[in-house]
C-alpha cells in the first residue's frame, strides 16, 4: 500500500507548526502556498470577546507578551509579536482574528479548515455560534469544520447548522469507546490521538457514517499505518500534521 492510495486528508496541524509560527497568518498562507487544503487552527476569546486565533490559555509561549488572553484586549493583544519566537523571519506577524483568517479562507477557494473552539461551557457556545455566523456571513460553512474536546460547542453548532460537520476531539486518556463518544456528541467525525485509532474502531465508525480525523501525525510512516488501519475510507478521514511539506513529497505535491 501506498500513501496515495484512498488517501486521507493532509490538514496543516496550528497552520503547519512546525514550518512557521502556529496559528499565525503567515503559517496558514505558507502551508497552501506548499499546496496543503486544509489548516487547522485553535480559537479563544479576548478581554473583549474578540475571536482570536490561540492555542494556549496565556499568549506566553507564543508572543512576547505575558498573561491570559482572556485578561487581554484585542488591542493588546495586537501589539505582540507572535512570530520571533519561531524566528527571526517571522518577526512582526501578529496574532491573527478569527475574521481575519476567514478573510484568507475566502481569498482560498480550494481551502478548508478546522476550526478548534477551545473555550467551554457558554462562553463555548457562544463562541462555536460566532465561528459558525463568521463562516456563514463568508459563505465558508461548507468548508469548515467544527472542533472541540468540549461537547458545549458541538452541540451549539448541531442546533444551528446541523449540516455542518462537527468533530468530536477526544483527550488520549479518555477511554470511553469511540462509536459511543462520537454519538453522545452527535458528531459526523471522531477526533482521536492517532495512537488510539485501531483497524476495529475505523471499521466500526465508517459503518455507521463517521469519519476520521487523527492528530497530530508527523511521520509520514506513522500516516501510512494509519492508511492501513483503514484511515481515508471515508471523505472525512483526515490526519493533522506540524509539517505538511513531509506529507506532501510523499504525494507528489498535492494537499
Ligand atoms: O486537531 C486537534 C488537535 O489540534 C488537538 O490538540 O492541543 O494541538 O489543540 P491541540
Ligand atoms: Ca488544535
Amino acid at each position: 500500500m501506498t500513501w496515495q492510495q484512498g488517501r486521507p486528508r493532509v490538514c496543516a496541524h496550528r497552520g503547519g507548526a512546525g514550518l512557521a509560527p502556529e496559528n499565525t497568518l503567515a503559517a496558514c498562507r505558507q502551508a497552501l502556498a506548499l499546496g496543503v487544503r486544509w489548516l487547522e487552527v485553535d480559537v479563544r476569546y479576548t478581554a473583549d470577546g474578540v475571536p482570536v486565533l490561540l492555542h494556549d490559555e496565556t499568549v506566553d509561549r507564543t508572543t512576547d507578551g505575558h498573561g491570559p488572553v482572556r485578561q487581554l484586549r484585542f488591542a493588546q493583544v495586537r501589539q505582540l509579536d507572535a512570530g520571533s519566537w519561531f524566528g527571526p523571519a517571522f518577526r512582526g506577524e501578529r496574532v491573527p482574528s478569527l475574521e481575519e483568517f476567514f478573510g484568507l479562507l475566502a481569498d482560498t477557494p480550494e481551502a478548508g479548515a478546522y476550526v478548534e473552539v477551545k473555550e467551554e461551557g457558554e462562553e463555548g457556545n457562544r463562541l462555536a455560534q460566532e465561528v459558525l455566523e463568521l463562516a456563514g456571513r463568508g459563505g465558508l460553512n461548507h468548508r469548515v469544520r467544527l472542533a472541540s474536546f468540549s461537547p458545549e460547542p458541538l452541540q451549539r453548532a448541531r442546533e444551528l447548522h446541523p449540516r455542518v460537520v462537527r468533530v468530536a476531539l477526544q483527550e488520549p486518556f479518555d477511554f470511553t469507546d469511540p462509536v459511543r463518544f462520537v454519538q453522545d456528541r452527535k458528531a459526523q467525525v471522531w477526533g482521536p490521538y492517532h495512537r488510539a485509532v485501531t483497524e476495529e474502531r475505523v471499521r466500526a465508525l465508517h459503518r455507521r457514517g463517521v469519519g476520521v480525523y487523527a492528530w497530530t501525525v508527523n511521520d509520514p510512516a506513522e500516516a501510512l499505518h494509519l492508511r492501513r488501519l483503514g484511515l481515508g475510507g471515508h471523505p472525512e478521514d483526515a490526519v493533522a500534521t506540524d509539517f505538511p511539506d513531509r506529507f506532501l513529497a510523499a504525494q507528489e505535491g498535492r494537499g
